[in-house]
Order: C-alpha cells, then sequence, then structure tokens
C-alpha cells in the first residue's frame, strides 16, 4: 500500500509492505514492513530526522543488484530516487568534477559522462546497479576499480545527523570494499563527485579488451569506444539480470599468501594467479568454482550461470535460501579441493555467510 504524499511529507514517499521481489535483481520474493522513496535530497534531513525513522534500523536499496534476501528485511528500506548528473567544477582545462545523485543508475552514469566528452568511467560501463552503490562496494571492471575516480563521496552521516563529504582517502576503498560497507548503520550516500578528464588515459590491459577494440572496424579508441567494447564483452559472458535472476559475480576474488598460490600453482599449473598487495596473490574465483565442475550446475531453480561460474542464477521459481544453500555447497567444494575460503560479494540480507 502506498501511503499518499501528504502523509509522507514533500520530497518522499512511504510505502506500507513493500513488494521487493520487483527490487532485486536475483528475482526472490521478499517483503518489507517499510519503503521509503526519496525523490529530492533536501528531504532526508527532515525525513531521517522524523519520530518514525530517527533510531529506526535502515537499509539503503538502489537497484538491489548487488544483494540477496535470505529472509524478509528487519530494516526500514531506504530508496533514493534523485538522479540529476552535471559538471560541477572545471579544475583545469582538461579535468572537471561530475557530480551525479545516488539515485542515477550506473550504466546512465558512464553515458552521460561520455556523452559529454569526459573520459574516465568507461571501463565500468554497464555494470548494474545505482550511483548510490557505486562506492559502497567500490565496483570495479575491466582494470578500473571506482575509487580511483573518485573526487568526494556525499553522505548524510547518522552519527552526527548532517550531509557531509568525504574526500577519496576518507571513504576507506578496499578491493569491493569501502567505509560504508564496513559502518553500513553510519551513511547514507546521497552522491558521488567524480573527477574525469577531457583528454583521459584509456586502461587497456585487462585481458581481451584490446583485442575486442582492435576488432571493431575503424575504432579511434576514444573513452566511448573502450565502453562499446567493455559492452560487447560484458554482453557475452554476463547473464543479463533481465533475462535470467542474478547479481553479477557472487563471490569475491581470494586473495592469499603468495607461498599458498605458489604451492596451488604447482599442482594446477593453469590456474589463473594475479599479483595482491603485500605479497599476496589474487585468485580467480570463477576458475576454482568451474574446477569443481558447478558451471551449468542447477538445483532446483537455483542455478551456477552456464557462461560464467561466478555468477549464481534464478531461474524462476528459486528462493533466496536456496540461492544461499547452493553458494554454501559451492564455497564448501571450493574449500575441501583447494584449501581456498570463498566470501560472497553481495550484501546477503536475513542470514550470516
Ligand atoms: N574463468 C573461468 N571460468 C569461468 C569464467 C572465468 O575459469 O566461467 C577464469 C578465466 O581464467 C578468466 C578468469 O577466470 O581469465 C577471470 O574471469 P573474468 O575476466 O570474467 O573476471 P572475474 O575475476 O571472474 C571480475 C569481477 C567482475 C568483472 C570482471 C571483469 C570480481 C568478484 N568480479 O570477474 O565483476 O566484471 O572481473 O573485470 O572481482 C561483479 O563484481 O559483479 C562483476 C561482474
Amino acid at each position: 500500500m502506498t501511503v499518499p504524499p501528504e502523509a509522507g511529507g514533500a520530497g518522499y514517499r512511504l510505502v506500507e509492505d513493500a513488494d521487493l521481489r520487483g527490487r532485486n535483481t536475483f528475482g526472490v520474493p521478499a517483503r518489507a514492513r517499510l519503503l521509503v522513496e526519496v525523490d529530492t535530497l533536501q528531504a532526508i534531513p527532515a525525513l531521517l530526522g522524523s519520530d518514525r525513522l530517527r533510531e529506526a534500523s535502515l537499509m539503503p536499496l538502489g537497484s538491489g543488484s548487488n544483494l540477496l534476501f535470505a529472509a524478509d528485511p528487519d530494516a526500514v528500506l531506504l530508496s533514493i530516487r534523485a538522479d540529476a548528473m552535471a559538471i560541477v567544477a572545471e579544475r583545469d582545462p582538461r579535468h572537471v568534477v561530475f557530480r551525479a545523485e545516488a539515485g542515477a543508475g550506473w550504466h546512465a552514469c558512464v553515458l552521460r559522462s561520455l556523452a559529454l566528452g569526459l573520459g574516465g568511467l568507461e571501463n565500468l560501463a554497464l555494470v548494474p546497479g545505482t550511483v548510490g552503490a557505486s562506492p559502497i562496494q567500490n565496483i570495479g571492471a575491466y582494470g578500473v576499480e571506482l575509487d580511483s575516480r573518485v573526487h568526494e563521496v556525499e553522505a548524510w552521516d547518522r552519527d552526527t545527523r548532517r550531509m557531509v563529504r568525504l574526500s577519496r582517502e576518507a571513504c576507506g576503498f578496499g578491493y569491493r570494499d569501502s567505509r560504508f560497507k564496513r559502518e553500513p548503520d553510519r551513511w547514507l550516500v546521497t552522491a558521488v563527485e567524480f573527477a574525469l578528464s577531457r583528454e583521459p588515459v584509456l586502461v587497456l590491459d585487462y585481458a581481451g579488451l584490446r583485442d575486442e577494440l582492435a576488432a571493431a572496424p575503424g575504432s579511434t579508441r576514444s573513452a566511448a569506444d573502450v565502453a562499446d567494447a567493455v559492452c560487447r564483452i560484458r554482453r557475452r559472458k554476463l547473464p543479463d539480470p533481465a533475462v535470467i535472476g542474478n547479481a553479477g559475480s557472487f563471490f569475491k576474488n581470494p586473495v592469499v599468501p603468495g607461498a599458498q598460490a605458489r604451492q596451488l600453482l604447482a599442482t594446477h599449473p593453469g590456474m589463473p594467479v594475479f599479483g595482491a598487495a603485500d605479497g599476496r596473490s589474487k585468485l580467480s574465483a570463477a576458475w576454482l568454482i568451474d574446477a569443481c565442475g558447478w558451471k551449468g550446475h542447477r538445483d532446483g531453480d537455483a542455478g551456477v550461470s552456464a557462461t560464467h561460474a561466478l555468477v549464481l542464477v534464478n531461474h524462476g521459481g528459486a528462493q533466496g535460501r536456496d540461492l544461499l544453500a547452493l553458494a554454501r555447497r559451492i564455497a564448501a567444494s571450493v574449500q575441501d579441493r583447494f584449501g581456498v575460503a570463498l566470501q560472497p560479494e553481495p550484501r546477503i540480507v536475513g542470514a550470516c555467510w
């Protein structure tokens, strides 16, 4: 039931007993006691200061592309829909600050920046989700992690009840990690500002990207060409959530001590190993899962994508708990065979990993 706007106040709407099935890209059933849809960022101080929400446990909800509802959420769900995007500062003739509000779709943000002649986000084309979710898990793809493009993040701080701006350093970014993810009760990301360039240095080193670019006839190798190449690769490899429910990579690529990686390589010479910080090594979760025979596997309607072993899929009628059970079996088999612990990448609601 949607409560009329007068009852919610200007700039937001309250939806009681909200159906979440269409609001998570796995397409699993779940319900929230209360969902608040915020249309203008100016509404946030009064809304979050209101009696009903001041002390409530809150869960920001973007497009639901990086979460699994294993049960109904306890928290009040908050969905920011404000989606304005614009250049807000010219740092010099080449470098600008581009701002996008949290409710903007991520891919729409990439396309808008490219249409304005700005490079920097092209490798992140077609990553699902919203701008507001992008810094939380520090999205990354094809050799670029979001944090390298962030100028500042604007967020509502529930501790001090103020709108604040956090520098890139203050965001505490890591691989699929950030301060916002580690302190979920404190922050509500409201906008992200990106440092972009009119003459970007293109990042083409990720496996397959240069070849994909070269294969396109007449390619001038602009930032927009890179985005097109990334879209083509992603469309080939990653299942489209509009066609089959999924949340992208279900596991993070595990980072292990260098010695463990060398030992594994000795017995599995084909295993991809990438250098990570502090002499550690990053392994490919997709390869480990594939090697355990899971690709294309199906337990009822919960399955593993046939095109990418890292992606769990809902063939239609799976519940969140079915997908979680399958994920646990996959992780247990990788642990048994390789001695490597997998960690989920999406947020799991209503269960602990
Ligand atoms: N591989 C397999 N089997 C497969 C798929 C891949 O063995 O079914 C092996 C291949 O050897 C391949 C390697 O895994 O070379 C890496 O595969 P891929 O290039 O697809 O990258 P990934 O490590 O599986 C990561 C991100 C993706 C991102 C791609 C491209 C994580 C957890 N995932 O996947 O991000 O799109 O790189 O940059 O870091 C996401 O986070 O939701 C996501 C899709």
